[in-house]
C-alpha cells in the first residue's frame, strides 16, 4: 500500500505493513482492513462505534464485491470485527451497528449474549434506487443501538429532541394536569426514524454507493457521546461518522480499505490535500450528469441538510 501525504501541522503518516494511518488533532484515519487496524486502537478506549459494514448485498465498494459464499460465512465474518470492536469499547460505551434486514437476526442473536441491546431502531426512507414489482419493496435499514453497561452509558436526551407533533402544531392543553399546561412541543425521538437518503442533489454528496447521511450520524453521536469523547467507525466509506465527530467536537477514529475512499476521507477531514501526489478536491458536480437529463449540476440547489422528521 503506498500513499504520499504533504504533511504539515500535527499530521503524522505511519505506515505498517498492513495498514497505513493518518492523523490528526482530531481525527485518526486508518488505510487498511479494519481486522488488521482495530489491532492498533487501544482496548477499551473507545466511547462510541458505529459500525456500517458490507451488507453482502452485491455492491461494488471500489475493487471489492460485496459477496459471502453463504449467510453464516458473512456473519462469521461480522462475529469477527465485532468482538474487536466490543473489546475496543470502554465500559461505559455504546455500540450501533448496521445491516441488512436479513442479516441483522445473526447478529442481534450474538450480540444480546456480549452487550445490552437497548434499542432496535428502524431508519426508513421514501424511495429506494430500484422500485420493486413484484413485492414490498425495501424502504428501511436495521440498526441495533447496545451498551456495554445498562446502568452506566451515555444518552443525551435533551440533545437529540425533536419536534412533537401532537403539541407543537395542535396546541393542545392537558387538562389532567392540576394546572392546565400548554403540551411539551419537543419530544425524544422513538425507534422509526425518517431520514431521507443521501442524493447527489444534497451538499454533503460523495461519490459511494452507500453514504449515509449525515442527520443520521448527528443524532446517534449526540445521543451517545460527549465533547472530546472518541467515535470508532471501522467501515469509514465517505467518512460521514468522522466528519459529524468532528463538526460535533469530537474525536474520531475511521478505518477504510479502498484508496477512492481513504481520499474521500483525507479531503473532508481536512488531514491532507494531496495523496499520491493527487490533488484531492470536491466533487466536481458542474459536469452533465451521465443519465443525460441535462441537469447542471452548478443549477442543483442543496436540499437542507438536517431534513429530520419523524
Ligand atoms: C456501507 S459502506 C460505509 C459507508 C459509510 N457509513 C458512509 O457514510 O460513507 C462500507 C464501507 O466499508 C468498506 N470496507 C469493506 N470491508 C472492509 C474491511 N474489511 N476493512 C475496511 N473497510 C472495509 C467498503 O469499502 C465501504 O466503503
Amino acid at each position: 500500500m503506498k500513499g504520499k501525504l504533504p504533511l504539515y501541522g500535527f499530521r503524522i503518516t505511519l505506515r505498517m505493513d498492513n495498514f497505513e494511518k493518518y492523523t490528526s488533532p482530531d481525527a485518526t484515519i486508518y488505510y487498511g482492513d479494519c481486522l488488521t487496524a482495530l489491532l492498533d486502537v487501544p482496548d477499551e478506549s473507545v466511547d462510541l462505534v458505529f459500525a456500517d459494514p458490507p451488507y453482502n448485498i452485491g455492491k461494488r465498494f471500489g475493487e471489492f464485491k460485496d459477496v459471502w459464499p453463504s449467510d453464516n460465512a458473512y456473519a462469521e465474518w461480522c462475529y469477527r470485527w465485532l468482538e474487536l470492536c466490543v473489546r475496543k469499547l470502554k465500559p461505559t460505551g455504546s455500540l450501533y451497528v448496521m445491516t441488512s434486514t436479513q442479516a441483522m437476526p445473526y447478529l442481534d442473536l450474538w450480540l444480546r449474549e456480549r452487550l445490552t441491546i437497548l434499542s432496535r431502531i428502524v431508519w426508513h426512507y421514501d424511495s429506494s434506487g430500484v422500485q420493486a414489482k413484484k413485492y414490498f419493496g425495501s424502504l428501511y435499514e436495521p440498526i441495533l443501538f447496545c451498551v456495554k453497561d445498562p446502568k452506566a452509558y451515555t444518552f443525551n436526551a435533551d440533545d437529540i429532541e425533536i419536534e412533537a407533533k401532537t403539541g407543537a402544531v395542535r396546541k393542545l392543553i392537558d387538562y389532567r394536569k392540576e394546572v392546565p399546561t400548554p403540551y411539551k412541543t419537543t419530544k425524544i425521538p422513538g425507534n422509526t426514524w425518517y431520514i431521507p437518503r443521501v442524493r447527489y442533489r444534497m451538499a454533503e454528496y460523495e461519490e459511494h454507493p452507500s453514504q449515509k447521511p449525515e442527520a443520521l450520524l448527528e443524532r446517534i453521536i449526540k445521543a451517545s457521546t460527549n465533547v472530546n469523547e472518541i467515535v470508532l467507525d471501522p467501515f469509514g466509506g465517505t467518512f460521514t461518522t468522522c466528519a459529524v465527530a468532528q463538526r460535533l467536537g469530537r474525536k474520531s477514529i475511521g478505518i477504510e480499505f479502498q484508496p477512492d475512499y481513504i481520499k474521500i476521507g483525507l479531503r473532508r477531514l481536512g488531514i491532507a490535500s494531496q495523496f499520491n501526489g493527487e490533488e484531492l478536491r470536491t466533487l466536481d458536480k458542474t459536469y452533465v450528469r451521465k443519465n443525460g437529463n441535462g441537469i447542471r449540476g452548478d443549477s442543483i440547489k442543496p436540499t437542507r441538510l438536517f431534513d429530520v422528521q419523524i
